[in-house]
């Protein structure tokens, strides 16, 4: 038996540090393929939690599920029951304005068309943000891997099949990608007074709706969580 309702872990099974994929899949390919010695904790939902150390820092991957209601569910569970300190969110994002596929965003801010945060600041618009230290972290850390990056808006929509004129607001306003959780993340790290950020590899075009190849997104994705590690323990 765990500790919360959806993380069937102990008190201390889970590192202060942990890196967050949408993709429970993804979580368990993190912990075969970047970490060292990782134990699943978790696989209630099957949405899989490992911890495992890199470079000897002992560090957790965590699936989160799609859209900002089951992020939420996890990080509030990671924050408030498993004393998470450091919270990076590995994504991917559909790209808008000047993105190219394959290119890493790096979200310095991220919007939404959710109502869940207004709920929470009793009707005002909070900007939900990066922590600081691990955005610059993050830029160093991709600057250094040679990796297409950028540093701005992301935006975490409610619909992933969107017909509204949304990504043209969004786009008018200079925001770079399309995904459905790093405001949640954001907003939740703030409420608890943990660092976060969310870096995303662009998986596809919203406008001309290229998208990337299985094997061109694994090789992203191993790139970016270079990044998230080396951000995260910089
Ligand atoms: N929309 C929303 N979320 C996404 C997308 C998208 O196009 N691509 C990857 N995550």
């Amino acid at each position: 038996m765990g500790m919360t309702v959806h993380i069937g872990a102990n008190k201390g099974d889970i590192a202060e540090t942990i890196l967050l994929p949408g993709d429970p899949l993804r979580a368990k390919w993190v912990a075969e393929n970047m970490l060292e010695n990782a134990v699943q904790y978790n696989a209630v939902r099957n949405m899989f939690g490992y911890t495992g150390t890199y470079k000897g820092n002992r560090v957790s991957v965590q699936g989160t599920g799609m859209g900002i209601p089951s992020i939420s569910i996890y990080v509030t569970e990671l924050f408030k029951d498993f004393d998470v300190q450091t919270a990076i969110r590995i994504g991917t994002c559909g790209g808008i304005g000047k993105t190219k596929l394959r290119d890493v965003i790096i979200g310095m801010g991220a919007s939404t068309d959710s109502g869940i945060n207004r709920r929470a600041m009793g009707g005002l618009d909070f900007a939900p943000i990066a922590n600081y230290e691990l955005l610059i972290a993050a830029v160093a850390a991709a600057k250094a891997h040679g990796i297409s990056y950028h540093v701005g808006g992301i935006a975490s929509m409610d619909v992933f099949y969107d017909d509204s004129n949304a990504f043209d607001v969004l786009e008018a306003h200079g925001v770079l990608g399309i995904e459905m959780e790093a405001s949640g993340l954001y907003t939740i790290a703030a409420r608890y007074g943990r660092r976060a950020l969310a870096i995303c590899t662009v998986s596809d075009l919203i406008r001309t709706h290229e998208k990337t190849s299985a094997e061109e997104r694994e090789t992203g994705f191993q790139a970016m969580v270079e990044v998230a590690l080396e951000a995260a323990f910089a």
